[in-house]
């Protein structure tokens, strides 16, 4: 498969993309919340709990996975990636290394993992990953993000991304401007723009070839301690607006982030975004926790209860299938909740 297949397959109408590549101090924080050690044998457990469910096969087009995660292998047979990829998903892998402190800026950060990253691409691509993932975040104050970070994290995007495309695989760019703060849709929407433009000023630089990409961003969204709430209609409008001036055509396919939303609000959210999709863009979602949260809470109840613990995922998989095409709906969320 060409680059470009892959990343229309990991985007395909009605499916999506599973996060599910938290770091072993992410899951901590997941596990902590369910009261669920945070041992190997937990996380394994968890994970192919879900990459097992009937929902794989119609609604997940591909699955990032962490480091600890692509090398293991289920109790079912076989190991993760083969799991994934019996299911018609595209197997991938985080490769970035995490935000580090950016020096000279206090309170922002830099995302690392550029060295040696040409040799783990190749040990991922034999244990089967065929994408990566490279997240940059970018925090809004009145002084943030400032123009190094927003440089230095395109800049190392970049270059990544002409790695991972080395390597045959498909790089998701993910530039996230967190939802962190008080902030208004509007200054969301201007952070973003900056964010993207830089972005794609440096992949054009480092000759990325950006039909193979994916493009995982934050929806234009006002800060979480924001009092004026924006609705779902003027998020998508704004989300799509900023899209259509800073992605280039030739994207293949955006997935964003659910980035703290709910579960629902997210679901939601993407749902608007396609009904007025008029663009080329297959728009769907990468989510980690807004795939997750629920299935999460029924591990947290009973680890060995399989059958709701996957009925959790399926649905909330199902519903953002049905998000990516624009064919969601409230009352659906409220039939299942019945
Ligand atoms: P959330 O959907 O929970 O924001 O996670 C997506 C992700 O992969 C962040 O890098």
């Amino acid at each position: 498969m060409t680059l470009n297949e892959i990343a229309k397959k990991m985007c395909a109408k009605g499916k999506g993309i599973l996060a599910a590549d938290e770091s072993t101090g992410t899951i901590a924080k997941r596990f902590k919340s369910i009261n669920v050690e945070n041992i190997e044998k937990n996380r394994l457990n968890f994970r192919q709990t879900l990459f097992n469910s009937s929902a794989m096969k119609d609604f997940i087009g591909g699955v990032i996975l962490f480091d600890e995660t692509i090398r293991q292998k289920t109790t079912l047979g076989p190991s993760i990636p083969e799991l994934i990829s019996k299911h018609g998903a595209v197997p991938g892998i985080k490769v970035d290394k995490g935000a580090k402190p950016l020096a000279g800026s206090s309170d922002e950060t830099v995302t690392e993992g550029l060295d040696s990253l040409r040799e783990r691409l190749k040990e991922y691509y034999d244990l089967g990953a065929r994408f990566t993932k490279w997240r940059a975040v970018y925090k809004i104050s009145n002084k943030f993000p400032s123009v190094q970070s927003i440089k230095s994290n395109a800049h190392a995007l970049a270059r990544y991304a002409a790695l991972v495309q080395e390597a045959k695989m498909v790089p998701i760019v993910e530039p996230e401007v967190l939802m962190d703060g008080s902030h208004n849709i509007d200054k969301c929407y201007q952070v973003t723009t900056n964010v993207l433009n830089e972005c794609y000023n440096e992949l054009e630089i480092h000759k990325v070839d950006l039909n193979g990409t994916v493009l995982k961003p934050n929806m234009i969204i006002s800060g979480s301690e924001c009092k004026d709430k924006s609705s779902a209609e003027e998020i998508a409008k704004k989300t799509l607006d900023c899209l259509k001036k800073n992605v280039p055509a030739e994207v293949p396919g955006i997935a964003f982030l659910s980035g703290g939303q709910s579960e629902i609000e997210s679901s939601k959210n993407l749902n608007e975004i396609n009904k007025i999709n008029d663009t080329n863009f297959l728009i769907t979602f990468s989510y980690g926790r807004g795939l997750q949260a629920s299935a999460l809470k029924e591990f947290g109840k009973n680890q060995e209860n399989t059958e709701n613990i996957q009925k959790a995922f399926n649905h909330r998989a199902k519903m953002n299938g049905l998000s990516s095409k624009g064919e969601w709906s409230e009352e659906l969320e409220k039939e299942f909740a019945a």
